[in-house]
């Protein structure tokens, strides 16, 4: 997928193609299907479908092209990238970068490490009829432990052994075919008795909800965490860039790729929420429980096992492809930690990788024992972090580097009237609506982390 360019020892990505799609790998992952359900789940359906269309477009995009923006006017890292583009005053959102990545991967991990479970389980009709009870007793613990390491292992093994672009290569095979599959689910989900309700509460917004800071709060969350933005994460491919890409039109074709999965996803998942009467077990639209951060590993068992043997295949099949977008995703995030580290303090590739990644494995422990925990730092780090991250990013690109970001754009993208549009969403829309999230964001976050020192019985 890319050729080193023989003038310098920097890679270039060979086609526009190879660029976008790995952008997409980096997208689409667990926070497509896992964290998607689970927010739209607790945030009662609609309204917070319609509210993250709206962030994804008209904050996610403009930013998403701002860091594209950043990643090619510096060609460097993305730690490397703000001190240098916005001097040593700046360097504090490097920082910020490199301690989302590090936050993320080690819960992102314990997730992935479900998913292999579930694919391995599948094969073996291991997975009980109770998935209710099967999701507990797998999603914590030993259990857990066990597959959160293996799925570290593999992640550093893979960035270590640069074996990345062969990896990239197979997602760009599998990422198609897990949406194919997404697709033919939600057919077959249209079938079921029940299905109707569950595109009712899936697509049927209540207005009063549009208005709710608490659903407001859930959506921009998400369309961060979904497009991987806020922490630099996009940045780094956009570095690879050398020709005159228009930067605006891959962000929303990313933009895209990652909403119609997700999309698909509750297409799948809410017809069989109904169906089965799961919206009890789920906590659907209610308090968060540990039993709706688990909404798509027990939605889907649920709903295939109904299928017996063929369903068991379908479950490994849908599990392994999930494994492989999570690791892709997983690879993006180390990328950040490492690149900052072998840039900052001379490392090499292998030394980072080995010792970041170990450091991130026990990281994730906590997460790992306990699903509270995991989810307070899902909210912290996941989704507040990185909406200070965005801010920030908004901030030094509008103000600080406008000009020359406006004709880095321009690059690519001749109409003015479109960057006067890209420009003002950036500076303006962006910091503003941004602040008010952070604002309403932290009693959000405290609540989450309340359960985790133990502040309510
Ligand atoms: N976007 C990925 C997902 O949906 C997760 C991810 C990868 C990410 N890299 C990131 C999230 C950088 C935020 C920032 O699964």
């Amino acid at each position: 997928m890319t050729t080193p360019e023989p003038t310098t020892t920097r890679d270039a990505w060979a086609t526009r193609a190879g660029f976008i799609l790995a952008a997409v790998g980096s997208a689409v992952g667990l926070g497509n299907m896992w964290r998607f359900s689970y927010v739209a789940a607790e945030g009662g359906g609609a309204a917070f479908v319609i509210l993250y269309v709206v962030f994804v477009t008209f904050i996610g995009v403009p930013l998403m092209t701002s860091e594209f923006i950043v990643g090619r006017l510096s060609q460097e890292s993305p730690v490397v990238a703000v001190r240098r583009l916005g001097g040593s005053g700046w360097a504090p959102l490097g920082w910020l970068f490199v301690v989302c990545g590090f936050g993320i991967l080690s819960y992102y991990s314990v997730i992935a490490g479900w998913t292999m479970r579930y694919a391995v389980d599948a094969v073996r009709n291991a997975i009980a009829i109770d998935t209710e009870a099967y999701f507990g007793s797998v999603s914590t613990g030993w259990p857990a432990i066990f597959t959160h390491l293996a799925f570290m292992a593999m992640t550093v093994g893979i960035v270590v052994a640069g074996v990345k672009r062969g990896l990239e290569r197979t997602a760009l095979i599998l990422m198609p075919l897990l949406f194919l599959m997404l697709l033919c689910l939600a057919g077959w989900a249209a079938t079921l008795s029940g299905s109707g309700a569950g595109y009712g509460y899936y697509l049927k917004p209540q207005l009063g909800e549009l208005v709710d800071p608490d659903i407001i709060v859930l959506a921009a969350g998400q369309a961060f965490f979904s497009l991987s933005l806020g922490m630099g994460a996009l940045m780094t491919y956009a570095s690879y860039l050398r020709s005159r890409e228009n930067l605006g039109r891959e962000a929303g074709t990313v933009a895209a790729a990652d909403f119609g999965v997700a999309f698909v996803a509750g297409l799948v998942v809410f017809p069989i929420v109904f169906h089965f009467g799961l919206g009890e077990t789920i906590g659907l639209g209610g308090a968060i429980s540990d039993n709706t951060v688990g909404t798509l590993f027990m939605a889907l068992p649920t709903g295939l096992h109904s299928l017996g043997g063929l369903g068991n295949v379908v479950i490994s099949a849908f599990f392994i492809m999930l494994f492989v977008a999570a690791i892709t995703s997983a690879i993006s995030l180390l990328e950040v930690v490492v690149a900052a580290v072998i840039d900052g303090w001379r490392w090499t590739r292998t030394k980072a990788t080995i010792v970041f990644g170990t450091l991130i494995a026990i990281g994730g422990l906590p997460s790992a024992f306990s699903i509270d925990f995991l989810v307070a730092a899902d909210k912290f780090v996941g989704n507040f972090l990185l909406i200070v991250g965005g801010f920030f990013t908004s901030l030094l690109v509008g103000y600080r580097l406008l000009p020359q970001a406006d004709a880095e754009l321009a690059d690519g993208l001749d109409s003015v009237a479109a960057r006067r549009t890209w420009a003002y969403l950036v500076r303006y829309l962006a910091p503003v609506v941004l602040l008010i999230v952070m604002i309403l964001m932290v009693p959000v976050v405290w609540d989450a982390i309340k359960p985790v020192i133990g502040l309510t019985g």
